[in-house]
């Protein structure tokens, strides 16, 4: 490369850094740079969090790869850049294992780890799928030097972050007690970036917001994001089923209960309203409370008191609500299931999680990252989409939306392994494994017009112990539903769809029948 040719492709970049850029449009336009001075195949940045790498630009690899989180432990090669501090190349015969062989066939790579402040801040990568592309040592000199300009540019990125974030007077991440163990909202459609917009605009004040969405959308990881960006974040977040729970329960377990308040309450206990006090109170399913508990709730939610069961005495509690549901909850208010003032109070600013069909290819991106997962739980090498498993994830509709495509990944994973050789390849590289479209065709679930074929269950048959007609057919539904569940993995909605019922009638059957 001409000293001509290098210079057109920094300039622009030493530019940016006086720049109000948008953080992904800084970091793509460092990567195109990168690869103008070091032709590549492919190149990524990665940002250092806590034990975890994390892909937040990406130039050439497939889609799926930004999705994907890599514990560092588990990633030698990531470890080796990190510990060089200096920029370090892998040559083709490195026995150890390559983080991207899942989504690319990569056979000569570069690393460097880029610095702020005296600490990593991340890593820089380049592969190609050529052996001795970076074979001349100038290669590694040129990225050693760049990763000082890209040092810059994210140091810049990272002022105008903690600018943006004082602004908005937020938490640092992190702060939330349990925010690093949920998982973080995958997602760049549009769709998404909306919701994102959203989810940070409501947390910032201290509205309470009802999130909708179909089931398995990811609701509950909404309400996470925003008590995690909320000036909240710092305190706990409680959450509480409300389908799961019968009437009585459900109202001792949000305020709490005296001694002998009802049979089995042996000591005096305080509700979740109390824990979550100062916090957030995340009410999960709230289109199943019943009349009674809602207006229970709506001089909770008007007036912050409080009574717990078969106590006189007000407590009084300063909480943010955050419900979900998978209801059309105005239909439920006309239709007479659902007070009209308790709906208005929690829907102050509704946010709707899209469905996964309507979020483009962050299908692929959520596959990368339950890949990820799958790979690091079971200890494999590489595990990676063949381009027909991709085709055919993106022409699917998902109604069972995030969740179903989480699961779909994990039995292809399996049905994959069952079909490749175990044990180490030669080399002593961990195992890599392709998922075909056929790993990835369900033929666990049956069609949705086919009628199950279900075992007659003991109490239901001939010549069992006598019992009387209601509960031996209440025995029968019991299995049936807990087959079916079985069969969905703890789908409701899957398990409701096959058993032709609508699902809240479904839960309601199964709470009766102690089966939730
Ligand atoms: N954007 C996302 N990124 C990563 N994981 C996600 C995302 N959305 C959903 N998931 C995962 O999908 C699964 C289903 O999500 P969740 O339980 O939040 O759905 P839900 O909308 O509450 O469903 P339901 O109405 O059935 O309760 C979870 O394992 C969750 O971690
Ligand atoms: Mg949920």
């Amino acid at each position: 490369m001409t000293t001509s040719t290098a210079l057109h492709a920094l300039t622009p970049l030493v530019a940016d850094l006086a720049q109000d850029l948008p953080e992904r449009e800084r970091f793509r336009r460092l990567l195109a740079a990168l690869r103008a001075v070091l032709p590549a195949d492919a190149a990524a940045l990665l940002r250092l969090e806590g034990e975890w790498l994390r892909p937040v630009a990406i130039d050439g690899l497939v889609p799926d790869a930004l999705g994907r989180r890599f514990r560092i432990a588990e990633h030698p090669r990531f470890a080796q850049l990190l510990a060089a501090g200096q920029a370090m190349r892998f040559a083709p015969d490195s026995p150890l294992p390559d983080p991207y062989d899942g989504p690319l066939e990569v056979h000569d790579c570069m690393g460097c780890v880029l610095q702020t402040g005296g600490l990593p801040w991340g890593l820089l990568t380049l592969d190609a799928l050529d052996p001795g592309r970076f074979a001349d040592p100038a290669a590694l000199a040129a990225l050693q030097a760049f990763s000082n300009l890209a040092a810059a540019t994210v140091t810049t990125a990272e002022r105008l972050r903690r600018l943006a974030r004082s602004a908005r007077a937020l938490p640092a991440p992190g702060a939330a007690p349990g925010g690093e163990s949920s998982r973080p909202l995958i997602g760049q459609s549009p769709a998404m970036r909306a919701l994102q917009k959203d989810i940070a605009l409501v947390a910032a004040s201290d509205l309470n917001v009802l999130i909708t969405g179909e089931t398995g959308t990811g609701k509950e990881l909404v309400a996470q994001a925003v008590h995690a960006q909320s000036a909240r974040a710092g305190r706990a977040l409680v959450s509480i089923n409300c389908a799961a729970l019968p009437d009585n329960l459900v109202e001792s377990e949000l305020f709490g209960h005296v001694r002998g308040a009802f049979t089995g309450a042996l000591s005096e206990r305080s509700g979740k309203f109390e824990q979550a006090d100062q916090g957030t109170l995340f009410l999960d399913e709230v289109g199943e409370l019943s009349l009674p508990v809602q207006a229970k709730l709506l001089r909770v939610l008007q007036s912050g008191q409080l009574q717990r069961l078969g106590s006189d005495r007000e407590h009084h509690v300063d909480v943010r609500v955050i419900a979900a549901t998978n209801r059309d909850l105005a239909a439920e208010v006309a239709a007479g299931r659902m007070r009209a003032d308790f709906f208005h109070r929690l829907s102050v600013y509704p946010l709707r999680v899209p469905a996964l069909r309507e979020r483009d290819s962050d299908v692929l991106m959520l596959a990368g990252f339950f890949l990820e997962e799958n790979r690091s739980r079971l200890g494999l090498g590489g595990l990676r989409l063949h381009p027909a498993a991709q085709s055919a994830l993106l022409a699917q509709d998902w109604p069972g939306n995030v969740r179903e495509l989480e699961h779909l990944i994990s039995r292809g994973v399996l049905r994959a392994l069952s079909r490749a050789p175990s044990g180490t390849p030669a080399g002593g590289r961990a195992r890599m494994v392709t998922l075909g479209q056929a790993d990835l065709q369900d033929d666990a679930q049956p069609p949705a017009t086919a009628t199950p074929t279900l075992p007659v269950p003991q109490a239901a048959s001939p010549g069992a112990s006598p019992q009387g007609l209601r509960e031996a057919v209440e025995s029968y539904e019991r299995h049936l539903i807990d087959a079916s569940l079985q069969r969905h993995h703890g789908s409701w909605a899957a398990a409701a769809r096959e058993l032709q019922m609508d699902r809240a009638n479904l839960q309601r059957l199964a709470r009766r029948l102690g089966l939730a």
